[in-house]
C-alpha cells in the first residue's frame, strides 16, 4: 500500500494558473458512444487516468478500435456489431465503466462477464441490475448481495421502459439511456432530483434525437449513431481540490477552462454557504458543455448547515468539503449524503476517522457528520485507497500545524494523473514512504 508525507513548504509567491485534466465522466461517456458510433471520433482532452483506461480496454474486447494521437487524445473507429469479449472485463476501481458498460452491452446484446478491485466488489449493482433486467436484459450480479462480478447473456432484445430511479445517480441513469439506444420503442428516465446530465448532453453530437422536459429525458431507440469529434472540458471534480487549496491556503488559485455542469457545481454553493465566494469567470460553451475559469482565494471559512439538496451535485466534492469544515470556525452539518457510503470508499467513515485523527471533533452520523472545525494538527490518515480521499487530506496539510501521513494513496491517478505535481506548485511537499 502505497503512503506519503505531506508537509507544507514555502508557499508560491505569486497567484497560481492551473490546468486540470479532462474530465472522467464525459471521457466515459465519449468513449463508449464513439464505440457505438459509425465513423472516425476523435475525443480531445481525453482523461488518461486508470479509470478511463479500463474502459477503453473493455471497449478494445468488445471490438471498438482505438488509435491514441497523443496521451489525451484518442481516436476511436467504431460502428461495427459488438462482439462477445470471451474472458472477463477488467472494470478496476471503476464503478461508471462498470454500471455504464452493463447498460451499452446489453442493449447490444454481447455476453460478457464485468468485474473490478476490491473496492468495486463491494459497490452495489442491483441498481443497474433492476432496471435492465425490466427492459429484458440476461443479466446477473454474482457477488454477495447484488455486488459483482456482473454477468450479462445474450437474450431476446431490449424493450424500452420508463424509469424513475430509486437514488439520484447518473450513472443509472445513464445505464438505461445507453441500453435503451439497443432497445425496441422508447425508453425514459425520470429524476426526482437533478444528476450530471453529460449522456443526455452528449448524445445529439453523437445524431441521436432525444427529449427533455421537466426531469425526463426519452429516447427511441436503434437510432443509429455516427461518429463526432468531442472536446473533453477539465474536470470540475479534479478542480474542486485545486479550489479548495486556494481557500484553505495563503495564495489565490485559479483553473482554466473547466466544467461548470450544474449538476456538478454544488461545491461552489457549499464554498459560498462557508463564507468563500469562489469567481466564476470567462463562461463560455464547449460544443455541448458549459465552462469556465474558476478563481478561489485564502478566506477564513466558517461552518454552516448545508442543505442535502446540495449533495447530488456535489457528491464527488464532498470530500473536500469535509476538509473545507475541518478548517471553518463552528460547525458545519452534512446530511442527505449517505450515497458517500457505497463510493469508492466509505467516504463519511473515511473523512471522520481522517479528520478525528488530525485533531478535528466530527460526529459521524448516518447521512452525513457534524465537523466541528477551525484547527487542524498534522497526523496520520488512512485514504483507503480512495482517490478522492487521498486528495482531500493531501490538501488539507496546507492548513495543517504538522506534516500528515496519508495512507492508501497508490490509486490517487484514478482521477487525477499528475495531482502531486499540481500539489508541489500550490506549496506541498510529497515524500513517499512506502
Ligand atoms: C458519475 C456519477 C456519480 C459520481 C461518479 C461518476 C458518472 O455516481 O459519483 O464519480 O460519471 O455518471 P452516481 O451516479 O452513482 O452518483
Amino acid at each position: 500500500m502505497g503512503s506519503w508525507r505531506v508537509s507544507r513548504t514555502r508557499a508560491p509567491s505569486a497567484p497560481q494558473t492551473l490546468l486540470v485534466p479532462g474530465d472522467k465522466s464525459i471521457s466515459h461517456r465519449a468513449a463508449m458512444l464513439a464505440t457505438l458510433a459509425l465513423g472516425e471520433s476523435e475525443i480531445v482532452n481525453f482523461l488518461p487516468g486508470s479509470d478511463c483506461l479500463a474502459t477503453i480496454g473493455a471497449l478494445e474486447k468488445l471490438g471498438g478500435r482505438m488509435t491514441w494521437l497523443a496521451r489525451d487524445r484518442l481516436l476511436v473507429r467504431g460502428g461495427q456489431q459488438l462482439r462477445s469479449p470471451g474472458q472477463p472485463l477488467d472494470c478496476g476501481n471503476s464503478g461508471t465503466a462498470m454500471r455504464l458498460l452493463a447498460g451499452l452491452m446489453a442493449g447490444q446484446n454481447v455476453a460478457a462477464q464485468l468485474h473490478g478491485d476490491d473496492s468495486l466488489s463491494r459497490r452495489p449493482m442491483h441498481r443497474v441490475v433492476d432496471p435492465l433486467s425490466r427492459m429484458g436484459a440476461r443479466i446477473e450480479a454474482l457477488g454477495q448481495d447484488g455486488c459483482p462480478p456482473l454477468r450479462i447473456d445474450p437474450g431476446e432484445g431490449l424493450r424500452g421502459i420508463s424509469f424513475a430511479p430509486p437514488v439520484p445517480s447518473a450513472q443509472v441513469k445513464s445505464a438505461i439511456l445507453l441500453a435503451g439506444l439497443g432497445a425496441r420503442g422508447e425508453t425514459s428516465v425520470r429524476e426526482s432530483t437533478p444528476t450530471r446530465d453529460h449522456t443526455e448532453r452528449m448524445l445529439p453530437s453523437f445524431g441521436v434525437s432525444l427529449e427533455r422536459a421537466n426531469g425526463s429525458v426519452s429516447l427511441a431507440g436503434r437510432q443509429p449513431l455516427r461518429a463526432a469529434r468531442i472536446n473533453v472540458p477539465g474536470d470540475f471534480s479534479s478542480a474542486a481540490f485545486l479550489l479548495l487549496a486556494g481557500v484553505i491556503g495563503q495564495v489565490e488559485v485559479r483553473t482554466d477552462s473547466v466544467g461548470i455542469n450544474p449538476g456538478r457545481t454544488g461545491f461552489l454553493q457549499a464554498m459560498e454557504r462557508m463564507g468563500a465566494g469562489i469567481r466564476i469567470l470567462a463562461r463560455r460553451q464547449a460544443g455541448a458543455e458549459p465552462v469556465a475559469d474558476l478563481v478561489a482565494a485564502p478566506v477564513a471559512l466558517r461552518g454552516a448547515r448545508l442543505p442535502a439538496s446540495l449533495v447530488p451535485s456535489a457528491i464527488d466534492e464532498m470530500p473536500a468539503v469535509f476538509a473545507a469544515a475541518a478548517c471553518a470556525r463552528g460547525q458545519t452539518v452534512i446530511q442527505g449524503a449517505a450515497e458517500l457510503r457505497v463510493k469508492e470508499s466509505d467516504r463519511i467513515a473515511a473523512m471522520a476517522a481522517g479528520l478525528r485523527a488530525l485533531g478535528v471533533e466530527c460526529q459521524e452520523t448516518p447521512d452525513g457528520a457534524r465537523i466541528n472545525g477551525g484547527s487542524v494538527r498534522g497526523g496520520e490518515v488512512d485514504a483507503q485507497g480512495d482517490h478522492r480521499i487521498a486528495m482531500a487530506f493531501s490538501i488539507l496539510a496546507l492548513a495543517a500545524k504538522g506534516p500528515v501521513t496519508v495512507k492508501g494513496v497508490e490509486l490517487v491517478d484514478t482521477s487525477f494523473p499528475g495531482f502531486t505535481k499540481v500539489a508541489r506548485s500550490l506549496g506541498l511537499s510529497f515524500e513517499s514512504i512506502g
